[in-house]
């Protein structure tokens, strides 16, 4: 692009020196991801604090021709939020800028009456927890990654996490949304309503679209009762059959409070005992698979129908042990040999992540297949295999073998490959959660029906014509 320097310029006359930022030790944290695998190039970071911004600067970008990459928290697993390396990915060496949306942190609105609290795109996942607890509500998203991660990033991946199984996806709970589009026009969706039938459900195009399609700069989200009372406990589980087979056992006794159930194997677990500090195993021998069960709501009952649902687990069978958390402190502890597994895995060195879901009742059997397959394509490989199994959701993450670490990278396509072929046979899906961003678009691509792409294509090319819309994600040629 010619002249870039004259149009940095005048980006920084109409947002202030600080918002447009090109040094490279402070575009780093921006260009590049969490997970270690993805890096890019841009023009600049651009920190804009409005909408008005926003938009000024994404029809800036448009008649320059430059590309926008739409970023909340940095916290993505699939390269979605950083641009792509100007070496390949399919989209050559187009200029872009990151457009980070974390100065946008306001809560606009919140109605208790309606239950919606209107926020804005850069707001961190957890300050909107603590925002809705001020008037004795939850905004029930709960990830990992919630200190760090952006209300901008949860709507624009259609974030999962623990508590899907009683609240469901992010989608779930997005009334309206205030989206930039990639001319720059301001589309105010910011609709509370609860019914809404007049036409197309346009803001559902834009949540988990990646940021392909414009720019999420506000969203009205429902909220539910707080859940004050919240009571924990963790299973040993003979097999990950017994944690599928326990489900409608746990819904039985727990009914509607039951909010989470989680799996991990002994590997992961292994995993956080080396890595975070205040991890403690909590049984007196290593047991192959745990189980994380959480009951919540408002008042003593939780604890009643904890009770009930482990007493009804144990009499089922495949549970040889289980502690309860007896306090919040405890129950602190027992949440951290669940959420630490990412952070500890990523401290042995990169991953090869896996974000799969498969009808829950084959979820055994796809675990089964894998650890026949996977070993055998890299001897020593570990399986650090967790996540979601009220969701049908499995992390099935792969770390180097402790004697060649160096061997994992140059296996990975292949060993994804292997993984992919099990979970399509079994009718699932390549990305349960995380989306597609870079590192799942060709392949997700190759298993998508014709007639779905060429749908996702129109969409894509009616809204972005000029294909500047976080280029390179989600659709192979998009
Ligand atoms: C989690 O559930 O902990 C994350 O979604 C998984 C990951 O980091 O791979
Ligand atoms: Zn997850």
């Amino acid at each position: 692009m010619t002249g870039t320097d004259d149009w940095l310029d005048e980006l920084r006359a109409l947002l202030g020196d600080s918002a447009v930022l090109t040094a490279a030790a402070d575009t780093e944290r921006y260009v590049s991801d969490w997970t270690g695998r993805f890096r890019g190039e841009a023009l600049a970071v651009v920190r804009p604090a409005s909408t008005a911004e926003v938009s000024e600067v994404v029809r800036r970008c448009a008649a320059a021709r430059v590309a926008v990459v739409p970023q909340g928290g940095n916290t993505g697993l699939v390269g979605g939020g950083v641009p792509v390396a100007t070496d390949g990915d399919g989209v050559g060496a187009r200029p872009s800028v990151v457009l980070c949306l974390e100065r946008m942190r306001a809560v606009r609105a919140l109605d208790t009456v309606a239950d919606t609290v209107t926020v804005e795109a850069g707001a961190v996942l957890a300050d909107l927890h603590d925002a809705v607890a001020e008037v004795d509500r939850l905004f029930p998203v709960s990830l990992g990654s919630q200190g760090s991660c952006t209300v901008g990033g949860i709507v624009s991946t259609n974030a999962g996490g623990t508590s899907v199984l009683r609240y469901g996806m992010t989608r779930e709970l997005v009334l309206g949304l205030e989206v930039v589009l990639p001319d720059g026009r301001v589309w105010d969706g910011l609709r509370a309503l609860r019914k809404d039938n007049s036409g197309y459900d346009l803001k559902q195009l834009f949540v988990g679209a990646e940021g392909t399609l414009g720019v999420v700069t506000a969203a009205t989200l429902r909220m539910v009762p707080a859940t004050p009372r919240r009571a924990t406990a963790l299973l040993a589980l003979s097999s990950v059959r017994t944690a599928t087979d326990l489900l409608p056992v746990l819904r039985a006794a727990a009914g509607e409070q039951l909010t989470t159930w989680e799996l991990f194997n002994r590997a992961s677990l292994d995993l956080v005992l080396a890595h975070v500090p205040a991890a403690r195993d909590p049984f007196a021998r290593p047991y192959a698979w745990y189980g994380l069960v959480e009951v919540a709501g408002g008042g003593d009952e939780v604890d009643a129908r904890l009770e009930a649902a482990l007493a009804d687990a144990v009499e089922a069978g495949g549970v040889p042990d289980a502690v309860v958390a007896g306090s919040p402190a405890q129950r602190e502890v027992l949440w951290l040999l669940r959420e630490g597994i990412s952070e500890a895995q990523r401290v042995e060195g990169v991953a090869v992540k896996h974000d799969v879901s498969v009808p829950i009742a084959s979820l055994a059997e796809l675990v089964a297949r894998l650890e026949e397959r996977v070993p055998a394509l890299l001897p020593g490989v570990r399986l650090i295999t967790y996540g979601h199994v009220g969701d049908g959701n499995l992390h099935y993450n792969l770390s180097a073998p402790v004697e060649a670490p160096g061997s994992l990278l140059p296996a990975s396509e292949e060993l994804t490959a292997a993984v992919y072929a099990v979970v399509a046979d079994l009718g699932g899906s390549i990305s349960a959660e995380h989306g597609l961003g870079v590192l799942k678009r060709d392949a997700a691509a190759g298993l998508t029906a014709a007639v779905e792409l060429d749908l996702m294509r129109a969409v894509k090319s009616a809204l972005d014509p000029l294909g500047l819309m976080n280029p390179g994600k989600v659709l192979p040629d998009g």
